[in-house]
């Protein structure tokens, strides 16, 4: 449902195997694809960095892709930075609500602002 003109730059938090930020990554031309996680092997079998990067590169798209071990809890990229912040499957993971309500400003903050057209 999201327009991709292929030069943007988008963030999947808890990335685990890499299976938005690959997605993702296939839309782009001269964007990047950032994927994040700490790979809590409890949310998810063979949850590594390895296994994103691997399935990155079957894929065809390691040169458009950034696997960054980091919490949602404190995304290590500036503000304003992205187009998109794609999550599947992650934050109802983390515990707490104010843990949750942390992630979502966090989502909020690295985000470009306005509406992508
Ligand atoms: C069920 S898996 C889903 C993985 C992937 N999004 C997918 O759709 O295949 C949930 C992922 O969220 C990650 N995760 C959980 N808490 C996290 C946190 N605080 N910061 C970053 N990643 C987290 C887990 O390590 C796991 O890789």
């Amino acid at each position: 449902m999201l327009t991709w003109k292929g030069n943007e730059r988008v963030l999947d938090i808890g990335t685990g195997r890499g299976l938005l930020m690959i997605g993702a990554a296939k839309r782009l031309t001269t964007g990047k694809s950032s994927g994040i996680d700490i790979w809590n092997k409890k949310d998810l079998s063979n949850d590594t960095y390895e296994a994103a990067l691997r399935n990155a590169e079957l894929e065809g798209v390691e040169n458009k892709v950034e696997i960054r071990n980091a919490d949602a809890l404190d995304i290590p990229f500036a503000d304003n930075n992205f187009d998109y912040v794609l999550s599947n499957l992650c934050i109802h993971n983390i515990g707490s609500q104010r843990g949750r309500s942390v992630v979502c400003r966090e989502i909020i903050r690295v985000l470009k602002p306005g509406v992508p057209h």
